[in-house]
């Protein structure tokens, strides 16, 4: 078998491992097995190309590029072990930049070789979507990053007539790549380099931080698309099927998120949502009647319940409450209590936050339920306890037309009998705007952070 046949296997292979890894990827059970089998893909597929041979000669520059990966490695390893949960979409925002970033000089450099040769047009096409994409992707991660990480605000940015610089922006980069393609100009490579750089960040400014995690799988997107556009110019059929994966993939994500927040894509990235501030009573700085419990009061009503049914969101991953909830289930059903939790599909601020946070608690697999079938079991529930949720609970969504979450699935708390809403203040969630299930004469806040509350429920129902 010759040399390039059995690359070619050796990326067949890999190819497979990155379809098999997505599948995992779709349940929480298989998600660690799915992870583990791209990495072996991946490994595999980074070793066979330093034995491939391009225009009859071995890989140049071995020195450097392992010199590179040695940086890389040891940049991303730390970072990837100590990022706090709740600042993990900001790390995928990095990465995928760099990504996107890398798939740009992929195409500059091969533009710069084309350019010193004689270009056919069908050539330049795919590196000039390439530059566009890729440096779209690179510059509108930043600012995302920036914005989760709050060194710049995280609401929407904008001005007037701000669509149609936008607009202008894009239709230049694409008269620039038409020119290019007519006359191969070194010139234009620049100005498209440019122009795509601040068409990333003026079409990221305007969305509003709990938009940015819909953003970032979009940018996502974006990143494989230049990547399958690296692979046409480079030859290479394997980062064609992993950037197109990656493509289809973020796009479906992209399209699924907006779905669980109610809202089309087209809402999410023009719309400046998260401008507006809190509305209603809380605008007009009335105090409502809320009633309140200490942790010990509320374990009381637990220790009568025959089913709780648990409502994690970010407020859990702030507290990093996710053992001693796991604790309380435990103690609660030592007691014959059933428990099960509801999991919104953007909980948190990432995809599957609630699932990895659980994960890592060890709580099993079954116990956590998806959104229609919690909405069933809330039902029969004695208790409902929300630990950290708000907008994903938030009854606006169904009765409120001029909410601006109206229409956004949710899980409905306040089926259960009584209602136990851990937080520790009256502070809106990410959409900012208040939650009429606080006023609701079935709940009971308890005030705190969860972990403080919830360390104290386990041990006055241990008492009890
Ligand atoms: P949020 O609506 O953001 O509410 C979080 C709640 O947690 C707040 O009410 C906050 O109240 C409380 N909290 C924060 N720290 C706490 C602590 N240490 N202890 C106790 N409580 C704490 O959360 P959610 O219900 O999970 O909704 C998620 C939001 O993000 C939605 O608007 C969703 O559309 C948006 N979003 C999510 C995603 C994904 S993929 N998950 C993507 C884009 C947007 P206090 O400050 O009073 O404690």
């Amino acid at each position: 078998m010759s040399r390039d046949t059995l690359i070619n296997l050796l990326y067949l292979f890999s190819a497979t491992t990155f379809l098999l890894a997505l599948k995992g990827l779709g349940s929480p059970k298989r998600a660690r097995r799915g992870n583990f089998i791209a990495a072996v893909g991946m490994t595999v597929a980074i070793g066979a190309t330093f034995f491939k041979h391009v225009d009859g000669h071995p890989l140049h520059h071995v020195g450097l590029i392992i010199l590179a990966m040695v940086i890389g490695v040891i940049v991303a390893v730390p970072t990837a072990r100590l990022v706090q949960m709740t600042a993990m979409p900001q790390l995928v925002a990095i990465f995928n930049g760099v990504g996107g970033g890398a798939a740009a000089l992929v195409s500059i450099t091969e533009f710069m070789h084309i350019h010193s040769t004689s270009p056919a047009t069908y050539v330049t096409l795919e590196v000039l979507l390439g530059v566009l994409i890729g440096t779209v992707s690179f510059s509108g991660s930043a600012i995302a990053y920036a914005k989760l990480q709050e060194l710049m605000t995280g609401r929407p940015v904008t001005y007037p007539g701000q669509q149609i610089f936008n607009g202008l922006m894009g239709l230049a980069a694409l008269g620039f790549i038409v020119t290019m393609l007519v006359t191969g100009s070194m010139v234009l490579l620049w100005a498209l380099l440019a122009v795509s750089f601040v068409l990333g960040i003026a079409f990221v400014l305007p969305i509003g931080g709990a938009d940015v995690p819909v953003l970032i799988s979009l940018l996502n997107s974006f990143t494989g698309l230049a990547v399958a556009a690296s692979g046409f110019t480079l030859g290479s059929n394997l980062l064609i099927v992993a950037g197109t994966l990656v493509g289809a993939s973020g796009i479906l994500l992209t399209r699924l998120m907006s779905k669980a927040m109610g809202r089309s894509l087209a809402n999410v990235l023009f719309s400046a949502f998260g401008s507006a501030t809190t509305s209603g009573a809380a605008a007009a700085g009335e105090e409502r009647p809320v009633r309140s419990a200490s942790p010990e009061d509320v374990a009381v009503l637990l220790g009568l319940a025959s089913k709780v049914v648990i409502i994690p969101g970010y407020g859990l991953a702030v507290a990093q409450a996710q053992h001693v909830l796991r604790e309380l289930a435990e103690v609660l059903e030592s007691k014959g209590i059933e428990v099960d939790y509801a999991i919104h599909p953007v909980a948190g601020r990432m995809p599957g936050h609630m699932n990895v946070l659980l994960a890592e608690a060890n709580v099993p697999y079954e116990q956590l339920k998806e959104m229609d079938e919690a909405n069933i079991e809330l039902q029969t529930a004695d208790v409902a306890i929300v630990v950290g949720a708000n907008d994903t609970v938030n009854p606006a969504a169904k009765d409120d037309p001029s909410s601006p979450i109206y229409g956004m699935p949710i899980i409905n708390a306040d089926l259960a009998e009584n209602v136990l809403f851990l937080k520790r203040s009256m502070r809106p969630g990410f959409a900012g705007i208040e939650n009429e299930l606080l006023y609701n004469p079935k709940t009971t806040l308890v005030f705190g952070d969860a972990k403080d509350t919830l360390t104290k429920m386990v041990a006055a129902v241990k008492q009890n």
